[in-house]
Formats: structure tokens, sequence, C-alpha cells
């Protein structure tokens, strides 16, 4: 057995969880979990970091003092990742977070170990520490690229049922979902033996979604939130043209200058106090630094209140209509089939 299973192991011990479920039934779970570090309140986003700008990224946040990495297999970086986790210069595998996601191409229980062995041998290390299921929306494997069809007789239950299996298996310490509808959650946590350690969305001070942060704190969920500069990643510029980017907007360049920090730092600190966790995307040394210092900004009952009228509600990821599936149904800015419009 390699080290750094035995490590796992002797880790190992037993818990029992109560977790209620959405639709208000209680499901017992008792299930063999790690022990070790839990998730820091901050990590480095990967997604648009390209081969070598992606190693050096991850070496400029561990010299800051990040211990947490946000990947996925669908960024197409996870060997450049890798290349930076193997340098002798990283810490010990004990004391960072990686987190990973299956993509959609690979929800067929058989596909799914698979899928996560190529993930951990680009990365270079022997386990994650919580694998997502990366959208709840299946793919049909093998068609041409560029191409999606969506894989009807593939559920997010079977799915998840295989990502079990992972966390026995010692492949993974954690697994969780990302990007679910409220009824998609409550599918999984009606059926789980090992329910999921937490929940990656968007959410930024554009789309706050306070109820639904708070339902996960309820249920003992950590919340992820991605894109924590809400329109700050180029790809979503063309979404809402008239909102200004968020380190321009004149309400946060305010608050910042009151804190002496800047807006993309008061951004992110009440993204933390607001107890989810931050995983900021930068392939610039001086933005991870700078980002990295957001966990000392701190900010009034009062001006969270300021903070909290400033929701626009508007989401800038969401491919509900290029994949031809309903995303987000409940959801701020989700899909409503009753939207003539939206078809
Ligand atoms: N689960 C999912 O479906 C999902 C979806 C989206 C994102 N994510 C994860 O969440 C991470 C973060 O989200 P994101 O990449 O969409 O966007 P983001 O982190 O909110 O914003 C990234 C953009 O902000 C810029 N930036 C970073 N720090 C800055 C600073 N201090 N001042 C000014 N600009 C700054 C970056 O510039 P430079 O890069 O040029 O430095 C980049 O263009 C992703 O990388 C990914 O790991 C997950």
């Amino acid at each position: 057995m390699p080290p750094a299973t035995s490590h796992l192991l002797s880790a190992i011990v037993l818990t029992s969880t109560i977790l209620p479920s959405a639709l208000g039934s209680q499901v017992a779970v008792k299930e063999w979990t790690f022990k070790g570090l839990d998730i820091p309140s901050i990590g480095l986003g990967l997604w648009n970091s390209k081969d070598k700008d992606a190693t050096r990224a991850v070496e400029y946040a561990f010299d800051a003092g990040y211990s947490h990495v946000d990947s996925a297999a669908a960024y197409g970086n996870e060997d450049f990742v890798g290349k930076a986790l193997q340098s002798s210069d990283t810490p010990s595998r004990h004391k960072y977070w990686v987190t990973s996601k299956l993509w959609n191409t690979d929800h067929r229980p058989g596909r799914v170990a698979p899928a996560l062995k190529k993930t951990l041998a680009d990365l270079s290390i022997p386990y994650l520490d919580l694998y997502l299921m990366h959208w709840p929306v299946a793919f049909l494997p093998d068609t041409e690229p560029g191409r999606t069809i969506v894989d009807q007789d593939t559920d997010i239950v079977m799915t998840w049922r295989a990502m079990e299996d992972l966390v026995r298996a010692n492949l993974t310490r954690y697994i969780g979902v990302s990007n679910f509808s409220p009824r998609q959650l409550d599918t999984i946590l009606k059926d789980c033996h090992i329910c999921p350690y937490a929940h990656e969305f968007e959410t930024h001070p554009y789309l706050q979604q306070q109820e639904f942060v708070d339902w996960h704190g309820e249920h003992g969920i950590k919340v992820i939130a991605y894109s924590p500069l809400a329109n700050m990643n180029p790809t979503y510029k063309s979404k809402y043209p008239k909102l200004d980017p968020i380190v321009e907007d004149p309400f946060w360049k305010d608050m910042a200058s009151r804190k002496n920090v800047t807006a993309a730092q008061a951004v992110l600190g009440w993204g933390i106090q607001r107890g989810t966790v931050v995983i900021p995307k930068s392939v610039h040394e001086k933005y991870i630094f700078e980002n990295l210092a957001s966990v000392n900004v701190t900010f009034s009952k009062a001006e969270m209140g300021e903070i909290a009228a400033q929701d626009k509600r508007s989401r800038f990821n969401n491919p509900s209509k290029d994949w031809g599936v309903e995303l987000f149904e409940g959801l701020d800015d989700g899909y409503n089939r009753f939207f003539v419009e939206e078809l």
C-alpha cells in the first residue's frame, strides 16, 4: 500500500450523522469518514488558467500561504496543476486541500472511478479531499468533440452511488455536488449513505442567494462560492453589460476605502464572513497574494445589511439553453419552464 494511503487509513474514524432532507424527513447516516484537515475558507480557483500559468498560479498560492486549490477535469489543466503539486517546495500532502470535479461525460457508474483515477494521475497526488459532481447532468460519452447529448439513462443517484464507493476506496476524503437545484439536492439527501460534504455554486454580491446559503448551513453542508468576484471572469462580460465590473462598482469602491483594503478584498471578505468558502481565480502573483489577505476583512452588522441591499439576483453561469436542460430550478435567475421567452 502506498504510504499516503496508509496515512489516510490510520486517520479513519466512525462517525454517525443525522442529515434532515429538504422535504423534512430525517436520514440516519453511519459511514466511515476521515478525520483531518477541514476545508480552508479561501482557495485558488483554476478555471481558465492555461498550461504553465496554472502551474505558476499554484506555486504563487503556496508561497502566499494558501492551502486549498479548486480544480476540475473539465478545466483541461490538471497535469499542469500536478506539476506544482509534485514540486519539492509544496507542503506535505495532508497539509493542503484539493477539490476536483467529475465531468458530465463520466456520470455512468462504470466511468466514475476511472475518471477520478485519471484526475489523481494528472494531479500527481494519491487522494483528493473533495470530489464534486460538477453538474447534475449526464452527457453521453464518446460523442464528437464539441457536441453534448444528454444521457437520459443515467440519473444523479446512480452517479452518487458510484461516488460513495470512491470514499470507501480511500480515493477521496469527501464527496459533494455542484450547480444543484434544491430539488436535485433533496433527491441526493433522501438516498445518500455518504452525504454531500459541500455544495459548490455561483454566489457573490450580485447573486447572493442568502436563503439558499442559510439552508446549507442549517443542514451541515458547506457552501463553496464560485465566481466569488462576480463578473470579473472575462467569459461573463456580455451577460449583464449594464453591471459595473464589481471592483469598479462605486458601492464596493467606497466600502473598500472605508476599510483601507481593495475592492476585491472587500468582496471576498464579505463572502468569508457570511460563512461561504471563496475560491477566487487569478494567474497574477499580485492578485493571488492580495486575495488571501481578504481573510482579515470584517464588516459590522449594519454594513452586512447595506451589502444585502445590493443583491442584483444576476447569474452569470447558466448553460441551461446550450445543453437543453433545466438548471437552477427555483433559484434566482434560474431556468423556469413556465417563462415562454426562456425557451
Ligand atoms: N463548479 C463550477 O461549476 C464552477 C464554475 C465556475 C467557477 N468555478 C471555480 O471557481 C473559481 C473562481 O471563479 P471564476 O474563475 O469564475 O471567477 P472569479 O475568481 O470570481 O474571478 C476571476 C477573474 O478575476 C480576476 N481577479 C482575481 N483577483 C483579482 C483582484 N484582486 N483584482 C482584480 N481582478 C482580479 C482574475 O484575473 P487574472 O486571472 O487575469 O489574474 C480573473 O479574470 C474558478 O476558477 C473555478 O475554480 C467552479
